[in-house]
Formats: C-alpha cells, structure tokens, sequence
C-alpha cells in the first residue's frame, strides 16, 4: 500500500506529485487548443474592419475608452433587455486585443452602432454635456480638427494580418486609398471598397468638409459595433449543424 505519511512528511515529494496532478488538468484543458483549427464558432456577416474603423479603433484605444466602456454584452437578463443580443465570441475574433472591458462607468457599447446619427456622436465627443446633462465622460473636441494620420493603415492592417486577421496583399495595398473612399460616399473607391468589406457604410461621418479626420475614424468604427451579424436572422442552433 502507498505510504500516505511518507509523502505528506516530504515536501520534495509532495510538491513533485502536487506537480503531477495539476498538470494533468493543464494537459486536458490546453492540448486541444493545439489541434483544434479554431475554438471561436464561425458566425455569418463578421468581416474585418475597414481601415478607416480600424483607425477608429487605434484611436478608441490611445484615448482610454475602454477605461469607462465595456463591450461585452453578458447572457443575462437585465444586460440582453439593455444593450441586446448577448456578444458572441466570433463578434471580437478580429479585435487584437479585444476590447471587452472590465469597467463600466459609461454604457456598453458592444452594440452602440446604428444607436445614434453620426451627428449625435459628433455632438456628443465634442461636449457630452450638450446631450446628457449629467455626463461625467470627458470631451474629445479635438478629435473634430485633428486631420487623421493614415498613410500607415497599410501596416495596421499587416500587423494584423500577422496575428490572423484575414487582410490580404490587396487590401493592404489599397489601405490609404479605402480610408478616403470611405469618408467620401461619391467617390470611385466606394464600390471597391464595399466589394473588399461587404456592408462598409461610406459617409462623411464627421460631418464637416475637408480631409479625413480623427472623427470620422472613431465614428466610423462606433456605427459599426455589434452590427454586423444580423440578428433578424441569426439562430445559435445553426451553428452546430
Ligand atoms: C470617464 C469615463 C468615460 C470615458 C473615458 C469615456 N466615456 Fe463615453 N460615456 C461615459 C458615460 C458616463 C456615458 C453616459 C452618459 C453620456 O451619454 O454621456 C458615456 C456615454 C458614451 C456613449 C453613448 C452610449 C450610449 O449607448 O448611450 C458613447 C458612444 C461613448 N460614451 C463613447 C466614448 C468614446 C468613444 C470614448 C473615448 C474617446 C469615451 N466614451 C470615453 C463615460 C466615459
């Protein structure tokens, strides 16, 4: 019979089957993410961002939003009857790193795209205050004349490719030119735009004439959260078929 007290006596030992044991559990966890091609079920509609959202984003990122707002809308109740369809995991499988939060001072906006109008957005980054009295979330005016740096979207884009985004040699090529197609509806570049990202809304999301600007990035990527899976017609079963 194994000698219980030998191993509890001797710390070495003890720590060494401690060792065993734990790592068992290590090995059942972790080992199929290995061989499993991918553990994020595919969901209809989900498309990278366009360079423009994706500039949008880098800009949500430096400014902090993340500190007050969350995106990750959980299966519960109170949370689906406020903000929506609970997340699905395949909705931030493009997000390097996602952007889930872990504090809400302000709202989720896991689902805030197609809430309001461009303008209300522009109101609302220059002085919250205009629209929500008691808004404790800070003003972002410059964003409005802060001309947008993005002739390195080609290289956002790559970097992202490299962790698995699948942006290919021709949408990296064409970076600069989408991120000016986007912001200009009339444009040539719209058709090519919406052929490379399926469902890419062009408009002049900053609402104001001239070069592309540090609002139409963020906008553009605020319109865009949480509604590119269509809901109307998504059924989770679907996925296990
Ligand atoms: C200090 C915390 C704080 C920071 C930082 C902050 N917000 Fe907010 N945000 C709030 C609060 C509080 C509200 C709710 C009141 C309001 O609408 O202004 C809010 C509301 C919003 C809304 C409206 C959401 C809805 O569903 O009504 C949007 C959109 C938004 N914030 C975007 C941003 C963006 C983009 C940034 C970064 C540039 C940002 N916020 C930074 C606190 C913050």
């Amino acid at each position: 019979m194994f000698d219980h007290k030998k191993l509890e006596k001797n710390s070495i030992l003890m720590t060494v089957c401690i060792l065993l044991v734990v790592s068992v559990g290590g090995i059942v966890e972790i080992a199929p993410l290995f061989y499993l091609e991918s553990t994020i079920e595919k969901v209809k509609g989900m498309r990278p961002y366009t360079p423009l959202e994706l500039a949008g984003r880098n800009i949500y990122i430096r400014e902090g939003c993340y500190n007050c707002h969350s995106q990750m809308i959980r299966p519960f109740r109170d949370e689906v009857e406020r903000y929506g369809h609970y997340s699905l995991a395949a909705e931030s499988m493009y997000d390097h790193p996602f952007q889930w939060g872990s504090k809400r001072t302000g709202p989720d906006l896991a689902r805030v795209g197609g809430k309001y109008s461009d303008e209300w957005h522009r109101t609302h980054m220059i002085d919250p205050r205009s629209l929500v009295p008691e808004s404790i979330m800070p003003g972002y005016p410059f964003l409005a004349t802060t001309p947008l740096k993005y002739d390195d979207m080609g290289l956002h884009l790559k970097a992202n490719a490299m962790v698995g985004v699948p942006y290919d040699a021709a949408m990296i090529e064409a970076a600069q030119a989408d991120v000016e197609a986007q912001v200009d509806p009339d444009s040539d570049g719209v058709e090519d735009l919406q052929k490379r990202y399926p469902g890419a809304q062009a408009r002049n999301f900053d609402l104001q004439p001239g070069p592309p600007t540090e609002m139409d990035a963020l906008i553009a990527y605020l319109q865009v959260l949480g509604t590119m899976v269509d809901f109307s017609v998504y059924k989770a079963e679907d996925n296990y078929r």
